[in-house]
This record gives C-alpha cells, structure tokens and sequence, in this order.
C-alpha cells in the first residue's frame, strides 16, 4: 500500500533547457504521487504564446524529461491541452493538477478547481525556485556572446 497522498499526478509547462527550478518541480510533485505525468508544451505553443522558438525541439525536451526517475510519464500537449486543463485531465486522468504558486487564487484556476471537483480531482500549488528561469539562462547567453 502507497503512502502517497495522490496516485496518478500531472503538471505541465515548457522544460526548455532542463534546469534545477524544473528538477525541484518535479521532484516535489513525485514525493506526493505514486505516478507522474508530464505534459510537455509544444513546439507551436512556444511559438505562439511565449513568442519565441524553443531552443530544444518538443521530441528531445518529452525524451528528457522520460529519462529522470522522478517521471513516469512524459507527453507533448497541444495549446488546447496546456490551456484548458479539463482536455488534460479527460486524456490523463490524473487524481491531483500540481501547478505553480503564482496561479493560485486566480480567476482562472479557482475555475478549474470547481470544475475538477466535480471529478474529484484536484489542484496542488507548488513553490517556485527562485534566481534560475529558461528566459535568465536564454538572456545570461546572449549577453556573454555581446561581451565576447
Ligand atoms: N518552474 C519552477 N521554478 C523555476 C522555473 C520553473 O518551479 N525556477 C516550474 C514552473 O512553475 C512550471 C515548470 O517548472 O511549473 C515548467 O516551467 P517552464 O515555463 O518550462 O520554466 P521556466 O524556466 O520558468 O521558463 P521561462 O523562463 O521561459 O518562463
């Protein structure tokens, strides 16, 4: 018998330049669930709503991600899927949503909540790291190719 809170887990986000604050994330999530799903944003999402190309391609950020012992499961969601998180939870299936806490309280997600409560499914929120980002890696780049 499992003595995790949750049994199947799902979180999602971008995991471009796989970084320590995506490693804490994850880690966090499976300490709570005894299986973790990852949605990977696609290529096109990063294109159209983060307005810029991703520097590692959708197939290779899905493969790392399947590599670490943390994740159980990793899948490439369209825009749809990363935005309406009930798409997410019909293809999943997954008992608890682990999200960041900056979106907690927000109109949007207090309207997924209801929603998955409905479901029983429900939303955890998860701290964020502080001082490391994709964007700081991605900028910190550019500026020492400036410098060079
Ligand atoms: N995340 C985190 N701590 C960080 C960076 C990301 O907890 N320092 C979490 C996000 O909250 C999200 C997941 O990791 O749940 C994937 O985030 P992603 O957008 O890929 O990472 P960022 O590094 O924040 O990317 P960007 O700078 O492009 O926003």
């Amino acid at each position: 018998m499992s003595e995790k809170k949750y049994h199947v887990g799902y979180t999602c986000g971008v995991f471009d330049l796989f970084h320590v604050g995506h490693l804490n994330l994850l880690e966090r999530c499976k300490e709570m669930c005894d299986v973790l799903i990852v949605g990977v944003c696609d290529d096109e999402y990063v294109r159209v709503v983060k307005h810029k190309d991703p520097v590692i391609p959708e197939e290779d950020r899905a493969r790392i991600l399947r590599a670490l012992k943390c994740v159980d499961d990793a899948q490439i969601v369209d825009i749809e899927t990363t935005n309406d998180k009930m798409i997410a939870l019909e293809r999943f299936k997954f008992d608890v949503l682990f999200s960041g806490d900056d979106w907690k309280g927000s109109e949007r997600y207090l309207k997924t909540e209801a929603q998955f409560a409905e479901l029983g499914a429900c939303i955890e929120y998860l701290p964020y790291t502080h001082g490391i980002s994709t964007s700081g890696i991605r900028q910190q780049l550019s500026d020492d190719e400036a410098k060079a």
